[in-house]
């Protein structure tokens, strides 16, 4: 099922996530939502809390050409982060059509827990180091504006509360 993407500025998308305590039916379908509304979006990546969830679940593929990599991470961890920055204009699907370069570690070793409850860790690097990174903040109510200068945040906030207030006229 498709869910609803919420837009910045919405509370719900600056709420710490709670943990997944247990892997149930119900988060089994919210992960298949979310790469579903991921996927026709279309996006690279989807937290939770933007389709309105606060636990600490997110789903990203990055691949663009070739089969489909979905990949659904249960309490994400960062566990290591190299010294080595990288700079990538970052987009996110709870701000539309807005872009900005955002620095973050080239590389980062992340831990999480799959949909069978295992364990998992790997080490991502390229776009998907800065995919992970981003969605991960997604869970404790960060988004990549927060990265930028104040006045470049505030227009990027006008901007969406000005789409907000469109779409609502709309429906
Ligand atoms: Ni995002």
């Amino acid at each position: 099922m498709i869910r609803a993407i919420l837009i910045h500025p919405d509370p719900r998308l600056k709420k710490v996530c709670e943990p997944v305590a247990e892997i149930t039916p119900e988060l089994r379908q919210l992960a298949s939502d979310l790469l579903e509304t991921m996927y026709e979006a279309p996006g690279i990546g989807l937290a939770a809390p933007q389709v309105g969830v606060t636990k600490r679940v997110l789903v990203m593929d990055c691949i663009k050409d070739g089969p489909p990599e979905p990949m659904v991470l249960v309490n994400p961890e960062v566990v290591w982060s190299s010294e080595d920055v990288s700079v990538y204009e970052e987009g996110c699907l709870s701000i539309p059509d807005q872009y900005a370069d955002v620095k973050r570690p080239a590389e980062v070793k992340v831990r999480w827990l799959d949909l069978a409850g295992q364990e998992q860790e790997r080490q991502f690097h390229g776009i998907w180091a800065t995919c992970v990174q981003h969605e991960i903040d997604h869970l404790d109510g960060k988004l990549f504006i927060d990265y930028l200068g104040p006045l470049k945040r505030q227009m990027i906030t006008r901007k969406m509360e000005k789409l907000k207030r469109e779409r609502a006229r709309a429906d």
